[in-house]
């Protein structure tokens, strides 16, 4: 019979050998490394405690029955600071919602690395910079509301290729340059457009020609 010891020293192999699976916490870690980005006035990320197995039970976090992240809502948050790229680990993330915020800086290009993205609300910000050709990956979408924020550059014309882009609105930003026509932009309308610099619509059988932007 086997004695006390050597089954503690078992089941200690046992834990050592299953550790790994246990730790393997990539998308709370990418969570905890944006929040740590951030401030949070008013404790909205309170419950984001990066010591449970996985993000699964945090306050404004969506998984999957495999447990996987496919929600973000943090809109309305009050919360300041900027994003980063460890935000485009959460693989599975279909709602990515920090409408409303005090966010600034860049877009991150990883962003573009979201492959199960639908909807995409960073309206009523402060972000600044480009929006990334990157997002022309993100083949799943089908809302992008990046209004009310200090956007610069021109619309990225890769952006035509979002076959399921069914709302766009880049209203009041620094916008330049033309507007798309091809593919979803052939059906948004020009509210979608105002208070920016743009030039009006990209015109058919013209090469696209950026004007000073
Ligand atoms: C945001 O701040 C306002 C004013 O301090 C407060 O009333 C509101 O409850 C806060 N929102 C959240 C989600 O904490």
């Amino acid at each position: 019979m086997a004695s006390a010891s050597e089954l503690s020293s078992l089941f200690l192999s046992f834990l050592l050998f299953i550790s790994p699976a246990l730790s393997t916490n990539s998308e709370g870690n990418a969570l905890h490394a944006l929040r740590s980005r951030f401030k949070d006035p008013t404790n909205v990320l309170q419950s984001w405690d990066p010591t449970l197995v996985n993000p699964c039970t945090w306050f404004h976090v969506t998984c999957d029955s495999n447990n996987h992240v496919i929600r973000l809502d943090l809109g309305n948050s009050n919360i300041s600071g900027s994003l980063g790229p460890e935000l485009g680990q959460l693989q599975h993330l279909q709602y990515l919602e920090l409408y409303r915020n005090d966010m600034g800086g860049k877009i991150p290009k990883e962003l573009g690395n979201l492959k199960s993205l639908v909807s995409m609300d960073l309206y009523d910000n402060r972000f600044e910079g480009q929006i990334p050709k990157s997002l022309a990956k993100l083949k799943s979408l089908r809302f992008l509301r990046l209004n009310n924020n200090k956007l610069t550059g021109s619309i990225p014309r890769e952006l035509t290729t979002l076959a399921n882009l069914k709302v766009f609105d880049v209203s009041n930003n620094g916008l330049c340059g033309t507007i798309p026509v091809d593919g979803p932009f052939r059906s948004f309308p020009m509210e979608s457009f105002e208070n920016n610099k743009l030039n009006g619509p990209e015109l058919k059988g013209l090469v696209p020609y950026d004007f000073g932007c």
